[in-house]
């Protein structure tokens, strides 16, 4: 991915802020990796040669680190962080199809992150809504029971300002009253 204007400086200062708290061992690469995340919201590929020159290791080894544990992301965060949910709920129910039609949409592949840093894109696992399956996650919104046209939906709401579509709230909100009212009725006829 492409650096924006000064995010290489911003990059190399970090860094350099971080690694010169740790002696130049090996065993300190974790922390150090997770030390920049948390700085950066990534691991950029440049911060990967900044850490492997500073404890004088090959970049192949800190990218390996970096790819084995899925703490770490590669990709930054974009201004909307896309969350599809592939717990087995929502993956019987269309979790696949929500994901591909954001692929499609977006032009990206899960885990990465549009050009213009405005979406990214992940799976996640169960996040605890099953009754609204199929369920994506946009920031902190939960949103229900995602068709593909509501992807359309979700993604022009989130486009231009960034502001919180609250007609997709209304709506989450909305399946939530229609399955109380629905399981009260359930309820309702096995009493009766
Ligand atoms: S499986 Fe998706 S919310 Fe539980």
């Amino acid at each position: 991915m492409e650096l924006l204007e000064g995010e290489r400086e911003e990059i190399v200062s970090e860094v350099g802020n971080i690694t010169e708290k740790y002696q130049p061992e090996r065993e300190k690469l974790l922390p150090v990796l997770q030390e920049v995340q948390g700085r950066l919201g990534y691991l950029p590929v440049l911060a990967m040669e900044k850490i492997a020159e500073f404890l004088r290791i090959p970049t192949i080894d800190v990218y390996g680190m970096a790819t084995f544990y899925n703490q770490f992301r590669l990709n930054p965060p974009g201004d909307h962080q896309i969350k599809v949910c592939m717990g087995t709920a929502c993956y019987m129910v269309g979790g696949q199809i929500a994901m591909d039609s954001f692929e499609r949409r977006l032009e990206i592949q899960e885990g990465e992150t549009t050009p213009d840093r405005k979406f990214s894109l992940e799976r996640v696992a169960c996040v605890g809504c099953c009754t609204l399956a199929p369920v994506v996650v946009v920031d902190d919104i939960v949103e229900g029971h995602v068709t593909p046209t509501r992807v359309d939906g979700l993604l022009l709401a989130y486009d231009g300002e960034g502001r919180v579509p609250a007609e997709s709230a209304r709506q989450v909100e909305a399946g939530q009253q229609d399955e109380q009212q629905s399981e009260q009725e359930g309820e309702g006829e096995q009493h009766s």
